[in-house]
C-alpha cells in the first residue's frame, strides 16, 4: 500500500472516499462539520434520521454527498467520545481499511488522523494509522490452493493531518510506520508458517536473504560450530529432532565500527512437542509459534534496516527443535552450559531457556552496551499477563525504564515483572549448580532468573511474549509483536 500525507479541506479532496469519523452520539468531528456545511446538512440528516449513531465498529458508506469533490464519504463510527483512547483510534482506522478494502475505492483519504487521543503527538497518530492499515490488508493464505480474491483492493491512502506545518513531521512517521509493519509482516510470516516448513535451516536462509537485500554481514554455524563453542545446552535440545540446529548472528552496522552493539537474542524452537516431557496434544499445533522471539529479532532487523538505522545491533538466534526421541533429552540428564554452568535437566519442555543460556554466554564477546532477549518462554507469562502485556524482566532498572517507555510509544505493552533474589531458591539442584525449573509458582520470574544467571556480564532485559506472540481461536495467527516495541528502543538508542 502506498501513502501520502496532505492537508486541506475534506470537501475539496478529489478523491474516491473521503473518510470521516462519527462519536456517539451523531456527533461529526470537525472534518464531518465541514462537509456537512457544504452539504447543506446532508450529514447531520442522515445522523438525525438514525441510520448512523457513531457506535464503534459501524460504518455507513455514502454516495454523491452534495458540493463535495469526492465520489464517496465513509462515515466511521468513533464510540463514545470521552473513552477514546488509543484502542479507539486504532479500531476506528482498522474498521475504515477493512470497508475501504471491500468496497469499490481503490484510494481514499482518511480523517481521523487528526483525532487527538489525549497525550500522543501527530507521530503517533500518524505512525499507528500506518501500521494498522497494513496489518488491516494483511492476509497469509501462500498455503491455500485458492487465494482470496480481493476485488478492488485499496492502493493508496492519504492520511490527512490539520496543519501544513505538521506535514514534514507526519511523512517521517509513516517512513518509520511502514518500516515497522514491513518488519512485523516479516515475523508473522515466519510465524504463521508450519513447522515442516519453518525448520532451523529455513530460518537461516531466510536471515541470509534479509542480509542480502540489505548489505548485512549474516553469519550461520551448524551442528559441529556450536560443539566447538561448547553450547552443550543448546545441543542437547537440538539432538533429539532430525533437523540439524543452527546458530545465526546478524551483525546491523550501523554506527561507527567500534561502538559497543546492543544485542537481540531471540528464541528460535521452529516446533516445540516438549520433548520425552511431551505435551498434551490440545492445541500443540500452536507450537509452531515457539520461533516467534527469533522472528520478532529478524523483523527488527528488516526495520532497522529499512530505516538505515544509525546504531550498531548484532542478532543472535539459536534455532532447532524440541521433540521427543530415542537420542533426546531426558528427565534428570545434566548438561554444562557454555558458561561452564551445569544444569539438571528436569523438564525437557523447559527447552527455550536451554538453548537462551548459551547465546546468551555467546553475547559476552560483543561487549554489548544492552542485551535483550525476546522468548516464547513459559505458559505462566500467559496466566499472569493474558494476552496484552508481554513480561518485562531486567538486571538493570534504568534499561527496563527505557524498554517499558518503548513499548508505551509504539503501543505494545509490557509489564515490568519482578527478579527478586528470593526467587533464585526455587532453581536449586542436588546434583548440578541449577535445575532448569522452578517449581509452579512464579514461573515466568523462575524462567527468567534462569536466564538472568547467564546474563551478569551485561546489563540485560527478557522478553517473554508467550500471551503476546500469537493469537487463538478463530482469528488464529501470529501478531508481528513484539516488532514495534523493539524497533522504537532501537530508534530510541539511536538518537541518544
Ligand atoms: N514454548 C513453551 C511456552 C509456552 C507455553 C508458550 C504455552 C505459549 C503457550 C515453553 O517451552 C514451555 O513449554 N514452557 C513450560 C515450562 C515448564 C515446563 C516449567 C511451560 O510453560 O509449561
Ligand atoms: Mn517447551
Ligand atoms: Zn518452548
Amino acid at each position: 500500500m502506498e501513502f501520502s500525507i496532505k492537508s486541506g479541506s475534506p470537501e475539496k479532496q478529489r478523491s474516491a472516499c473521503v473518510v470521516i469519523g462519527v462519536f456517539e452520539t451523531r456527533k461529526l468531528t470537525l472534518a464531518g462539520e465541514m462537509i456537512d456545511r457544504v452539504s447543506e446538512g446532508y450529514l447531520s440528516d442522515i445522523l438525525r434520521r438514525g441510520d448512523m449513531e457513531g457506535k464503534s465498529d459501524s460504518t455507513l458508506l455514502l454516495h454523491n454527498v452534495p458540493n463535495t469533490l469526492c465520489d464517496r464519504v465513509l462515515l466511521v463510527g468513533l464510540g463514545k467520545e470521552r473513552d477514546f483512547r488509543e484502542n479507539e483510534y486504532r479500531k476506528a482506522i482498522k474498521i475504515a481499511i477493512k470497508t475501504l478494502n471491500e468496497t469499490g475505492s481503490l484510494e481514499a483519504v482518511i480523517y481521523l488522523t487528526e483525532l487527538g487521543v489525549k497525550k500522543r503527538d501527530i507521530t503517533w497518530h500518524i505512525e499507528q494509522a500506518t501500521i494498522v492499515a497494513m496489518e488491516a490488508v494483511y492476509r497469509f493464505d501462500k498455503l491455500k490452493s485458492k487465494q482470496d480474491e480481493v476485488r478492488r483492493p485499496l492502493r493508496k491512502l492519504t492520511l490527512s493531518v490539520e496543519r501544513r506545518n505538521e506535514i514534514a513531521e507526519a511523512e517521517s512517521a509513516v517512513i518509520s510506520g511502514q518500516a515497522i509493519a514491513h518488519g512485523m509482516n516479516l515475523a508473522k510470516d515466519l510465524g504463521n508458517l508450519p513447522g515442516n516448513i519453518c525448520t532451523p535451516t529455513y530460518l537461516a536462509e531466510q536471515a541470509q536473504g534479509l542480509g542480502k537485500t540489505y548489505g548485512m554481514e549474516v553469519e550461520v554455524f551448524d551442528t559441529s560450530d556450536i560443539e566447538k563453542l561448547g553450547m552443550h545446552s543448546f545441543l542437547s535440545v537440538a539432538k533429539g529432532s532430525r533437523q540439524p540446529p543452527k546458530l545465526i548472528v546478524l551483525h546491523h552496522q550501523g554506527g561507527p565500527k567500534k561502538a559497543a552493539p546492543v544485542v537481540l537474542v531471540g528464541k528460535g524452537i521452529t516446533f516445540d512437542a516438549g520433548g520425552i516431557s511431551l505435551k498434551p496434544a490440545g492445541e500443540m499445533d500452536e507450537m509452531k509459534y515457539d520461533m516467534c522471539g527469533a522472528a520478532s529479532v529478524l523483523g527488527a532487523f528488516k526495520a532497522i534496516a529499512q530505516m538505515q538505522l544509525p546504531l550498531n545491533v548484532i542478532g543472535i538466534i539459536p534455532t532447532c527443535e524440541n521433540l521427543p526421541d530415542g537420542d533426546a533429552n531426558k528427565p534428570g540428564d545434566i548438561v554444562t552450559s557454555m558458561s561452564g554452568q551445569t544444569i539438571e535437566i528436569l523438564n525437557t519442555d523447559a527447552e527455550g531457556r536451554l538453548i537462551l543460556c548459551d547465546a546468551l554466554t555467546y553475547a559476552e564477546r560483543f561487549e554489548p552496551q544492552a542485551v535483550v532477549d525476546i522468548a516464547t518462554l513459559t505458559g505462566a507469562c500467559v496466566i499472569a499477563l493474558g494476552h496484552h502485556a508481554s513480561g518485562l524482566f531486567s538486571n538493570n532498572d534504568p534499561l527496563a525504564r527505557e524498554l517499558m517507555h518503548a513499548a508505551d510509544a509504539a503501543y505494545d505493552r509490557a509489564w515490568h515483572m519482578p527478579l527478586w533474589a528470593d526467587y533464585q531458591e526455587q532453581l536449586k539442584s542436588n546434583f548440578a549448580d541449577m535445575g532448569n525449573i522452578g517449581g509452579r509458582a512464579g514461573g515466568s520470574i523462575t524462567a527468567a532468573c534462569f536466564l538472568s544467571r547467564f546474563a551478569k556480564k551485561f546489563d540485560w532485559a527478557h522478553l517473554d511474549i508467550a500471551g503476546t506472540a500469537w493469537k487463538s481461536g478463530a482469528e488464529k495467527g501470529a501478531t508481528g509483536r513484539p516488532v514495534p516495541l523493539l524497533t522504537h528502543f532501537l530508534m530510541k538508542r539511536a538518537k541518544d
